[in-house]
């Protein structure tokens, strides 16, 4: 008796149609809600493209305490922005002046820099290119470019290395 009842109810006129233009209703706004957000992505990356944002946002980051660096280690810091940076420690006064951090993107094609303290310089593996200890070039295409590494900041406080970086994360 119910399985009839519901079978009638199920063939009512009007039910099925009433179900597709559910259906095709709850399609239309998904679709739309799903070209909105697409469109949006699309436009707010557009207009950062033609109209991009003023200077970088830095901010003051910790880096290490100073005595976990001796003179002649290095290591990779990457900033919130995503920028990597290579902080090397070159003497042992125990001051700012041991530090230097610099970009370890090589301005020439973007390959990884590496500090090395048996040759005081700073060295990229891709087309030999070399920099002096303040990231001047002195061989291979940066040199030839004049391209020198970019610096950043430091500062030491109690004891703490601290470095100055942007903090906006890059999209
Ligand atoms: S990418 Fe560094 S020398 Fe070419």
């Amino acid at each position: 008796m119910s399985a009839a009842h519901n079978h009638l109810a199920e063939d009512a006129p009007g039910s099925e149609p009433d179900r597709r233009s559910f259906l095709a209703t709850t399609s239309s706004v998904a679709m739309t809600a799903g070209l909105a957000a697409s469109y949006g992505t699309f436009f707010a990356l557009a207009g950062r493209f033609l109209y991009p944002a003023g200077p970088d946002v830095m901010g003051w980051m910790y880096v290490a305490t100073v005595d976990s660096l001796k003179s002649g280690d290095a290591l990779t810091y990457f900033a919130p922005s995503g920028a990597k940076v290579v902080i090397a420690r070159q003497g042992d006064k125990g001051t700012i002046d041991d530090f230097i951090a610099l970009s370890s993107t090589c301005p020439h094609l973007g390959c990884q820099v590496h500090w090395e303290a048996v040759n005081d310089r700073f060295f990229c593996p891709c087309h030999n290119g070399t920099f002096d200890p303040q990231g001047k070039p002195t061989g291979g295409p940066p040199k030839d470019a004049n391209q020198s590494l970019p610096h950043y900041s430091l500062r030491i406080e109690n004891g703490l290395l601290f470095i100055e970086v942007p903090v906006d994360r890059v999209v």
